[in-house]
């Protein structure tokens, strides 16, 4: 599908954006290996979640949902059943590098495979600690590193200490799910803090993690317990509505209860430094996950340097921060940023790809990027590389451009955030 961006002449409304993809996905795996019935609300119904239902289906759990509500009938940490063909994780890391994690602990051995871009991600990270546990995982070899598709033997896994060679959640995750079924403590030490969704929503289900400054202990426990869940909006997917309303002349958008936990917050902190106009209200706490509406305004960004540990809190962000960046006034440079590279593209590739197509003044660098002024965007004929927030961020790039911005396979958003356009379409 192509998708047309006009420039639009400002953006009003109150809004809701869809479920956290992160917290979706777990609540679904954790329902799973929990005993008895979880609830989940605000489940984000896009593609990569759609994919950890079919993935839990195949091992024999039986899941209701009519979209953003979502039934999931736990059997217990040890209650699921081999899989009849290999699973397809679709487009989705979190669902595979987690499930890594789970399955090399199962009593039954299975594939796991992905799409094109799946099939050239990294999965050696999640390899080289599950193999410390005693995990059985062969890969397949791709320009020196190995990818999916996998083949996992369950087996009975030994506890470790391991210290993340990157600051990456879905490794972390993967350690900690395989601790579950660990003997004695699991013990993963961060560089930088990351988004800490399992251990929080692990603790409501009754598992034992503690955190000392950046060291996390998964202690083991016999069982977890169904709960319900209550997803958040995605603050990833406020981000480019966040980004909209800053940079739209005239603009005040409100963003309805989106999840707030410090771990994923940077990219408030970095636009709060830039001079953007973001107030937080009606603050809350559900599931021990932080929520707040958030309002922005049209506001005079100026440059700033982004990098060090503020990055794993706003990685997904950095596509549409660096569109931001071209109307800030002075130059912005993203740095200590090459997880970039092995997303679902190469970003720091395809971003400077994209926005240089519309005019903008931005070069790539070995760990990030670096912005000046544009003046004004010009619309141009641009591709999303089948990467959803690639597709999202130059449309709001769009949105300041010049003349029409048309982006080629704009159906990608779907991946977390169906009805994306038609939101945008509302604002104005
Ligand atoms: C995620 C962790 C991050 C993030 C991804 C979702 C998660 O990836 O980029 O979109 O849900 O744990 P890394 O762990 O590779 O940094």
């Amino acid at each position: 599908m192509n998708k047309t961006i006009k420039k639009v002449s400002n953006l009003n409304g109150t809004i809701t954006v869809p479920g956290d993809k992160s917290i979706s996905h777990r609540a679904v795996m954790l329902g799973a290996l929990s005993k008895g019935t979880s609830h989940i609300t605000g489940f984000l119904n896009g593609d990569d979640c759609l994919s950890t239902i079919s993935c839990f289906r195949q091992m024999g759990i039986e899941i209701e949902t009519d979209g953003r509500n979502v039934t999931v009938h736990g059997k217990g940490l040890h209650g699921l059943k081999k899989p009849d063909n290999i699973l397809d994780v679709g487009n989705s890391g979190t669902t595979l590098r987690l499930m890594t994690g789970i399955l090399s602990a199962q009593n039954f051995m299975c594939g796991v495979t992905g799409d094109s871009s799946i099939q050239k991600r990294p999965m050696d990270r999640v390899i080289a600690p599950l193999s410390l546990m005693g995990a059985d995982i062969s890969g397949t070899s791709k320009n020196g590193k190995l990818c999916a598709p996998l083949t996992i033997t369950g087996k009975k896994l030994r506890s470790i200490e391991y210290m993340l060679p990157v600051a990456s959640a879905q490794v972390k995750s993967a350690v900690i799910l395989a601790g579950l079924y660990a003997e004695g403590d699991t013990t993963v030490v961060e560089p930088e803090p990351t988004r800490d969704h399992t251990e929080i929503m692990l603790n409501c289900l009754g598992a034992d993690i503690s955190r000392t400054g950046n060291k996390i202990i998964c202690r083991p426990v016999k069982e977890l317990y169904a709960a319900d869940i209550s997803v958040p909006a995605d603050i990833s997917s406020a981000a480019y509505f966040i980004t909209a309303g800053i940079i739209c002349p005239e603009s005040c958008i409100t963003i309805k209860n989106v999840g707030i936990n410090p771990t994923r917050t940077g990219i408030l902190d970095v636009y709060g430094q830039m001079g953007a106009d973001i107030v937080l209200s009606n603050e809350k706490t559900v599931c021990g996950e932080r929520t707040a509406d958030i309002t922005v305004k049209t506001s005079q960004l100026k440059g700033t340097v982004i990098g060090g540990g503020i990055i794993p809190r706003l990685i997904d962000e950095i596509p549409v921060i660096a569109a931001a960046a071209c109307f800030a006034s002075g130059r912005t440079i993203i740095k200590d940023a090459q997880e970039l590279k092995v997303k679902e593209t190469n970003r720091i590739k395809t971003v400077v790809e994209e926005l240089s197509k519309m005019g903008a003044d931005i070069q790539e660098t070995d760990d990030g990027m670096v912005i000046n002024p544009a003046g004004n965007l010009k619309g141009a004929v641009c591709e999303s590389h089948s990467d959803h927030r690639i597709a999202m961020s130059t449309a709001v790039a769009g949105l300041m451009a010049s003349g029409e911005t048309v982006i080629y396979g704009a159906e990608c958003v779907d991946i977390s955030f169906p009805g994306f356009f038609e939101l945008l379409d509302s604002l104005h």
